[in-house]
């Protein structure tokens, strides 16, 4: 695991996009694998003024999302269709039919993370994948179990994750409890790792992850096994490292 060390938020965005555009110049067509949350918002804006500079071109660029919200469907403001869109998607040159991401309103949720794995392999697998991690160690929406999750599947959130995330949601009881995630064999498949974390809540999920045994209970702990992790952390992240 490589740790890269920044002093703050907006370093560690403007660290984060420089590697995946480095990545798209390097391969016109890569296939990115995306996350949602408030940790990359500043790295899709720093991609969005790369983009703008003309140094970066997303016309022969596939993405694929790390995760959904079951029961959101791609026009709720809170759906990971809604983020992307707003974040990143609407801004930049991207082809509608290279953008992926799971449904939330699928009524066939085994085809359609079957469908997803897929749909990676044929890409030719997934560059570079961004993470972000919950307060929980979690990766995409793989919460701590007593399993490795494989392949893309549907979860059933934590309680610290449905917490975590209720201040999106005008109430408690609109935070979705399931989602689609992709799995961690899926995850790990990926070609270049870079996990993003800022401020001291995560520092302890960052703590387990680099030195904590590798254990289901801390699903961002099977990294260590990943040949090629960079973990940008800023200062109150990396504080108990
Ligand atoms: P956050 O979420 O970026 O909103 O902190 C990260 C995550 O839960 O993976």
């Amino acid at each position: 695991m490589r740790i890269i060390r920044v002093d703050n938020y907006e370093e560690m965005s403007k660290k984060a996009a420089s590697m995946v555009a480095s990545q798209m110049i390097l391969k016109h067509d890569s296939v990115l694998g995306l996350a949602t949350g408030d940790t990359p918002i500043g790295m899709y804006k720093e991609l969005i003024k790369i983009y703008n500079d003309k140094e970066i071109d997303f016309s022969d660029v596939k993405t694929f999302n790390l995760d959904e919200y079951y029961g959101l469907s791609d026009d709720n403001h809170e759906s990971y269709h809604y983020y992307m869109m707003n974040n990143l998607f609407k801004y930049v040159n991207m082809k509608s039919e290279n953008i992926n991401i799971l449904s939330g309103v699928t009524d066939n949720i085994e085809e359609e993370c079957s469908n997803y794995d897929e749909k990676i392999k044929r890409s030719g697998g997934i560059d570079i994948q961004i993470l972000g991690i919950g307060v929980n160690g979690h990766i995409g929406f793989n919460e701590p179990s007593v399993n490795f999750e494989a392949g893309t599947h549907l979860v059933e959130l934590d309680k610290k994750t449905i917490e975590s995330n209720s201040r999106f949601f005008k109430s408690m009881d609109e935070v979705p409890k399931s989602a689609l995630s992709m799995g961690i064999k899926t995850i790990m498949q990926s070609k270049v790792i870079v996990l993003l974390a800022n401020g001291e809540a995560k520092a302890e999920a960052i703590y387990k992850t680099v030195k904590g045994k590798i254990c289901p209970e801390v699903p961002a702990s099977i990294l260590q096994l990943h040949n090629n992790v960079n973990i940008i952390v800023d200062e109150a992240a990396a504080k108990l490292l």
